[in-house]
């Protein structure tokens, strides 16, 4: 089959497109799903890379979509059909077939399209738990949350879900995506200039801390949502309101360095630095998560905006689009 390979990391053109990878063959309790998409998300380029090391050679991605193929008699006993529309994450996504588990699935209802199945699946499911229960409570409905690069994929929904629960919106955003960021409703944007030369935000353009307590008449938020990481840390910790938390889940600008824990004793702050499979446990914490999705997708309370979408034959092209920042919503391969 056809495939988007590493057989050694490196740069984005480490990603070979083969036509005779091997096709997988099905196991017990897996279905194999006919990809017609795959998403392509920040952790494939630290996979491809080796920041977040693979066993060489793999396939790339985890965020597929498409139809099922063939089923295992576990999964048959579950009622998967052949021809079923599914979206799911595992790993190795950029190729015509993937076998998955049943228990993975997420069957995609009428009315939802596959490239936004699709695109749910990492970045729709992150910006769940983030909003949900990363922040373990320590927000409510009506209190103030401070979201970074809401121009960004994952952040973009983050946004959009913060304001389903109920909370009040600060998102910070980079001048060339305001127009994204204007469409989400946030309560209160701060559009920064970008870092010359990039399209991504320089963080020191605007006084963020001074706004955000200018907003929050002084007290700051009960919660920041932080996908960008070393550029951010510092405004992050010193946006919280007493008791806030920090939520750090995230690295596009370099990863978090570390610092004393007695740094967040003046406002007694929590943090922590949560990622998705740990909030996808079970079945039913996944499933409850995709339903919420793809409810308020049918019934218009979240958008998806797909970017731009690659050929897989252009695999590399993918990445590097990626990487430099360009992105204004989710990015895919058609298969
Ligand atoms: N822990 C988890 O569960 C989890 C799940 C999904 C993603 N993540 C991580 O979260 C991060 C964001 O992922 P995403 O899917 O939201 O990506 P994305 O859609 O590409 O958004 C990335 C954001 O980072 C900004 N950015 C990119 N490069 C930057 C740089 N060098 N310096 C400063 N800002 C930069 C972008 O700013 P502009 O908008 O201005 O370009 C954009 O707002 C990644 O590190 C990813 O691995 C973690």
């Amino acid at each position: 089959m056809k495939a988007a390979v590493v057989r050694e990391v490196g740069d984005a053109d480490a990603l070979i497109v083969e036509t005779d990878f091997p096709t997988p063959k099905i196991g017990p309790g897996q279905v194999i799903v006919k990809n017609e998409y795959a998403g392509i998300n920040f952790i494939d380029t630290y996979h491809r890379k080796g920041l977040y090391p693979r066993d060489l050679p793999f396939v790339g991605g985890q965020e597929g979509g498409g139809t099922v193929a063939a089923v295992s008699d576990e999964a048959a006993a579950q009622g998967i059909k052949v021809g079923d529309r599914v979206s799911y994450s595992v790993l190795g996504t950029y190729s015509e077939y993937t076998a998955v588990q049943a228990a993975k699935l997420l069957p995609v209802p009428d009315g939802v399209e596959l490239d936004v199945a699709t695109s749910c699946v990492v970045q729709g499911l992150t910006a769940h738990y983030l909003t949900s229960s990363a922040h373990a409570d320590l927000i409510k409905p009506g209190e103030w949350c401070l979201i970074h690069g809401v121009g960004g994929g994952t952040c973009q929904w983050a946004a959009l879900m913060a304001k389903i629960r109920g909370f009040k919106v600060i998102g910070t955003v980079s001048k060339g995506k305001a127009d994204v960021a204007e469409g989400l409703g946030c309560d209160e944007l701060i559009v920064l200039d970008e870092v010359a030369g990039a399209s991504y935000e320089d963080y020191e353009s605007v006084d963020i801390v001074a706004r955000v307590k200018e907003v929050t008449g002084g007290e700051g938020v009960k919660c920041v949502i932080d996908g960008i990481g070393k550029s951010t840390v510092d405004i992050s910790i010193d946006s919280l309101a007493r008791r806030g938390i920090f939520v750090s889940f995230g690295n596009a600008s370099g990863s978090v360095p570390a610092f004393p824990v007695l740094r967040l004793i003046g406002k007694s702050a929590y943090v922590t630095r949560p990622k998705l499979l740990d909030y996808i446990v079970t079945r039913d914490e996944l499933v409850w998560r995709a339903d919420e999705i793809f409810g308020w997708l049918k019934d218009g309370k979240l958008k998806v905006s797909v970017d731009t979408v690659f050929s897989l034959d252009d695999a590399a092209e993918g990445h590097k689009y990626l990487e430099a920042g360009k992105s204004k919503g989710k990015v895919l391969y058609k298969i």
